[in-house]
């Protein structure tokens, strides 16, 4: 009969050959809950996501559960609030414990991190007392760090005056995970930069980002957007004037439009006055040519009309979601 130290040993390079290469987070949970919980015969073996501000169920294996549960909530809230592993020898002594089946009868929650915040928790329930111990969370532990990145990502167009500083900003933020640069919400197609300078097209300079939502919410990103923009301004933005530098915040899911309404208006009020922030639906983006993309990386020494104080601020944000 093999130890438990032994099974993990097996089922651990068993899931690492299975999953190599693979970057779908939901199907490799889906695996990694159907090969530990055949392994070693749990009762329920699955994944909780982290989204919107609560556990959310994911991929599992074993009865129906419940779908939502909230930070520090049951043994996987507490995992999730005091980001560790919680191993629970008796359901029935674990205050708040959320029974989804009166049949579990011991637990443990294992927190997944990615970039430093809990994105997930693995959540393993068994019909035996003191089932977990020491063994099993330092392996799931190393399991869970398999997971390729957790959360559909998102996106979001920020327009922020001149696009070479405000890429290199925006870039900075923990949770942005891709950045380009481009023409925004104008009245031509295929813009160039040259007919952009005219600012007879229309259009915006705009940062396009993707952002992963486990990480970095939108409301904290608009909140960074802001430090970096004079919202009182029109048109003009540092040195750089035109239509083509508006502020704008162009959204491509209607759903964002909540929070956008919100922080510009908690922006609003720390002004006392109305904000020249364009929000609207994106109607169109054209990336810039190449030579425009992540330009002050490229150029360390190039023009910029953000401060350097601004770059370390971002380097240094942290959404606490
Ligand atoms: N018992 C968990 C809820 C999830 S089920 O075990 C699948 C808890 O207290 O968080």
């Amino acid at each position: 009969m093999a130890t438990k130290e032994e099974q993990y040993s097996l089922v651990y390079k068993q899931i690492a050959s299975l999953i190599a290469g693979e970057n779908d987070a939901v199907s490799v949970m889906a695996n990694i809950s159907a090969m530990l919980h055949d392994c070693f015969g749990f009762w329920w073996t699955g994944f909780y996501r982290v989204e919107g501000g609560e556990l959310i169920l994911g991929p599992f294996q074993g009865p129906v559960a419940c779908m939502h549960i909230g930070y520090g909530k049951g043994v996987c809230g507490t995992a999730w609030k005091e980001h560790r592993t919680v191993v629970v020898p008796d359901v029935e002594q674990f205050p708040g414990h959320i029974a989804c089946s009166s049949e579990s009868r011991s637990e443990i929650v294992v927190p997944v991190y990615q970039k430093g915040a809990v994105v997930a928790v693995l959540d393993i329930d068994s019909r035996e007392l003191e089932t977990f111990d020491e063994v099993d969370a330092q392996w799931l532990e190393k399991i869970v760090l398999l997971l390729p990145p957790i959360g559909s990502e998102r996106d979001i167009y920020l327009a922020a005056g001149c696009f070479w500083g405000a890429e290199k900003y925006l870039k900075l933020i923990e949770g942005v995970t891709f950045t380009e640069v481009g023409f925004a919400n104008g009245n031509t197609e295929n813009p160039t930069y040259k007919e952009v300078y005219t600012d007879q097209t229309g259009y915006a300079e705009t940062v396009h980002l993707r952002y992963n939502p486990s990480i970095v919410s939108l409301r904290f990103l608009l909140e960074m957007y802001f430090k970096a923009i004079d919202p009182t301004s029109l048109n003009k933005q540092g040195e750089d004037e035109g239509t083509r530098y508006r502020t704008g915040i162009y959204y491509s899911d209607s759903t964002d439009r909540t929070v956008i309404d919100e922080v510009v208006a908690e922006e609003a009020k720390k002004y006392g006055l109305p904000l020249c922030v364009e929000v609207e639906p994106l109607r169109n983006f054209y990336p810039a040519d190449e030579y425009h993309q992540d330009y002050l990386d490229k150029n360390p020494s190039g023009y910029c009309h953000l401060p350097v104080a601004l770059f370390e601020l971002a380097k240094k944000a942290k959404d606490t979601l």
